[in-house]
């Protein structure tokens, strides 16, 4: 997508060769680029959120083995960084996905031939993702384009989403985001509601900035609204990203996305995930009781950050000394709530056997 005009990927190779990412701790204030370099830049990138997103999460995982087969290509340094890297975010499958993926191909060759070849497959899986999510914006087009005839002319399709699912969460293009380019440049009127999604506010500053950057009507609003605007018929549909669905279609995603499907089941209005293929965790089947859910600190509940009047990014306490926050930063969204997955290979149902039949290939790779 772009930036002032400026074609801009969350993170890619330099001319030098160099990896760099966009620091999204400091957006929307500032544009911060950043390289990275050791496996501990990368570790520490991911684990404390200069990159998230569960595709650039994996991505970046991908580019951290290969920097590492450039200092040490040996079968330990493999395997230990593999461990360094999957322990930084417990949630998104992607990440182990693209650790496994870099060791399947890397492992068999000689250490002398690793690092080119890591670099290889690490920007494949760059491309790939950017790839995915232009076949998921393709076939949320077909939905939105649905809806859009179903209204009277020219009204917007309002859509709503959670969390940032968007082009700084991927490689290019975004998941849930993707179909709304695609229906802004096929010319249908869209306007989405964006959840601030506390507590990091993903939606208030990732996906209210790239919106606003392209140019996409929308409107900002606290978690809590999305209920009665729905109950209000000022919601035509929801499409949120996930950090992993299990084999049944059960949906992980940012905290809060649970009681947007709930809400969305009690009013009919379709509640739609993106789901990229590398995003599906074929061992997981009961999401409830399976898929770790990551525990943030408290104290991203207690404070907040902002810009002050002065343009200081700076961080205040909203609660009383001696209160502690409470940091579940996932829930899980049963299949039974979910309309249907947009994939890059069509629209899914969100069950088994639809899953298996459009996914089977993978399913038993
Ligand atoms: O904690 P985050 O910001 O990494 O959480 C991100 C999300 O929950 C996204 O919705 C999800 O990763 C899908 S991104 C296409």
């Amino acid at each position: 997508m772009k930036i002032d005009g400026k074609p801009f990927r969350s993170i890619w190779r330099d001319d030098a060769g160099e990896v760099r990412i966009i620091d999204q701790r400091w957006l929307p204030h500032e544009l911060r680029i950043v390289p990275l370099d050791s496996r501990e830049d990368f570790a520490t990138a991911i684990r404390d959120m200069w990159v998230r997103g569960a595709p650039l999460i994996g991505a970046t995982a991908a580019y951290g083995v290969a920097c590492q087969m450039r200092r040490d290509a040996s079968d330990a340094a493999l395997s230990e960084t593999w461990e360094i890297l999957h322990a930084t975010r417990p949630t998104a499958i992607n990440l182990r996905w693209a650790l496994d993926e870099m060791d399947r191909v890397l492992r068999p060759l000689p250490p002398g031939d690793r690092a080119a070849a890591a670099f290889r497959r690490a920007d494949e899986i760059a491309e790939e993702d950017v790839e995915i999510n232009r076949r998921i914006g393709e076939n949320g087009l077909a939905l939105i384009r649905e809806i859009a005839a179903a209204k009277p002319d020219g009204a917007p399709v309002n859509i709503l989403t959670h969390c940032n699912a968007g082009w700084p969460a991927t490689v290019d293009w975004g998941t849930a985001t993707s179909p709304i380019y695609h229906a802004m440049e096929a010319g249908i009127a869209v306007h989405v509601f964006v959840d601030e999604t506390r507590p990091r506010n993903q939606g208030a500053q990732l996906t209210a900035w790239e919106l606003n950057s392209a140019g996409v009507p929308h409107s900002l609003i606290v978690d809590n609204a999305g209920g009665h605007l729905m109950q209000h018929g000022e919601v035509d549909l929801v499409i949120v990203g996930t950090d992993r669905t299990t084999a049944r279609g059960d949906v992980c995603n940012k905290i809060g996305t649970y009681l947007k499907a709930l809400a969305a089941k009690a009013n009919d209005v379709p509640f739609y995930v993106a789901l990229p293929s590398p995003t599906i965790d074929w061992t997981v089947t009961d999401g409830l009781r399976e898929i770790p859910i990551e525990e943030r600190d408290g104290a991203e509940i207690t404070h907040v950050q902002g810009r002050d009047d002065q343009g200081r990014i700076t961080t205040v306490q909203i609660s009383p000394d001696g209160t502690e926050g409470r940091n579940p930063a996932f829930d899980v969204t049963p299949a039974e709530l979910v309309t249907g997955l947009i994939t890059e290979r069509g629209i899914c149902s969100a069950n088994a056997d639809a899953m298996a039949q459009m996914f089977g290939d993978l399913k038993n790779a």
